[in-house]
């Protein structure tokens, strides 16, 4: 496999690092202390083609490749990860999603503007009682006809506040089970739509993340996805591609971290020297950054295959499964490296490691990872 990147790789990979580094580093920490969203920035990246990277030009996108994608994310994520979410939700359920399956009239009146940044969407899947069991479907879309009687509540929506669009999953036929599930494209405002409690979270804490509930929303047939029962194969499909991205942002968690504990260590002196002088503190710098390019290659060929029209659904689980873990683990040891200066949020490391938990719980926990990793080899 053909790791080499291009010109054209590195220069998105270059204009991510300095997005990241101009508009959201300035304010990072200050938007995690009171968990507010970063409008402007988000404003921002939709003006540079961060937000639907790789949609055609014809419907507002970037035309780029998965691998340009998964750079961008890693360089966005080392610095904010709140940021990235929103990226990585817009772009590769959201918009890839509605490329792949929607209709001509769906991608003209929807894709767009999402694809531009104009306006951005949300992936409506969990609920209360349907996490990681996401067959278990209680939000029902009765047929009633001309449209579908949306009813229901789901949980944990990235972008829940700030989306004008949402694809959400629905039971129409519960005797048929997941086969029974329809995803519906959904706008906010429509009647009976309502936004719940916005919620108060450990990491990603300026990410916009809420309950949302649909009191007999009528949503008309032609904002279907797909043939009649395809919502939960929509589901699954567009969170195989979904989980790359994740484990792109766990990637730059994690290097965010390990560049700040590099840096740290060529200044903190102690008993006499740098603390990079110190053996210890050597080989924890050594062991984060082989774990490190180890995940980054993982994440590559996951991107590298699906580019290919190849199959990536185990590649993507194992990528998001390795980088979460890897980014769990070395921004631990990134604040263990700063000592109690780690503890505080002036150096950056202690949100990089609250952020860097989400990575192993959404679009699919480690177990869930596994699982599909299992189910691959042994089909
Ligand atoms: N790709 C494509 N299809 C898949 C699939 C995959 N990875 N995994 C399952 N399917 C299909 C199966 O083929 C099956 O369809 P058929 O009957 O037509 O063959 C159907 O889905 C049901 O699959 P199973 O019979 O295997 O069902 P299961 O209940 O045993 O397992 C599961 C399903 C894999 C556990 C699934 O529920 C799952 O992935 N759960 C995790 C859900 C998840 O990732 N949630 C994330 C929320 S979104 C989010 O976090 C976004 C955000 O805001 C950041």
């Amino acid at each position: 496999m053909n790791f080499n990147l291009t010109e054209e790789h590195l220069a998105v990979q270059q204009a991510a690092r300095e997005f990241a580094q101009t508009e959201l580093l300035p304010t990072v920490i200050e938007r995690d202390t009171h968990s507010t969203f970063p409008h402007e920035a988000i404003k921002k990246m939709g003006e540079l083609g961060f937000l639907g990277m790789m949609v055609s030009p014809e419907y507002g996108g970037g035309g780029m490749d998965t691998v340009s994608y998964v750079l961008a994310m890693e360089e966005i994520s080392k610095v904010d990860a709140s940021a990235s979410v929103v990226m990585s939700v817009n772009n590769s359920l959201v918009c890839w999603g509605l490329e792949s399956f929607g209709t001509e009239e769906q991608k003209q009146k929807y894709l767009t503007p999402l694809a531009s940044g104009q306006i951005i969407g949300a992936f409506c899947l969990s609920e209360p009682e349907a996490g990681s069991d996401a067959t278990s479907q209680r939000t029902t879309a009765e047929d009633k006809g001309d449209y579908y009687l949306l009813n229901g509540t789901k949980n944990w929506i990235t972008n829940g506040g700030t989306s004008s669009v949402c694809l959400v999953i629905a039971q129409t036929h519960p005797e048929l089970k997941h086969k029974g599930i329809n995803c519906l494209i959904v706008e906010k405002g429509w009647e009976g739509f309502m936004v719940g409690k916005k919620e108060d979270k450990m990491g990603i804490r300026s990410s916009d993340t809420h309950t949302l509930m649909f009191s007999d929303v009528k949503v008309p047939k032609e904002n279907k996805i797909g043939e009649d029962g395809f919502g939960f194969k929509f589901a699954m499909t567009t969170l195989n591609g979904g989980r790359i991205g994740i484990a792109a942002q766990a990637l730059g968690i994690a290097a965010g971290a390990y560049e700040l504990a590099v840096k740290y260590s060529k200044e903190r002196k102690a008993f006499g020297k740098t603390i990079s002088e110190h053996q210890a503190i050597q080989f924890k710098l050594a062991e984060m950054a082989t774990k490190i390019e180890a995940a980054r290659l993982l994440v590559y060929k996951a991107a590298r295959l699906k580019d290919e029209h190849k199959d990536f659904v185990q590649a993507a689980a194992m990528a998001k499964l390795f980088a979460s873990e890897v980014a769990m683990w070395a921004t631990t040891e990134a604040v263990q490296i700063h000592g109690g200066y780690g503890y505080v949020k002036e150096y950056h490391v202690e949100r990089l490691m609250r952020d860097a938990k989400i990575t192993q719980i959404y679009e699919g926990t480690s177990e869930i990872q596994k699982l599909v990793i299992a189910r691959e080899i042994l089909k």
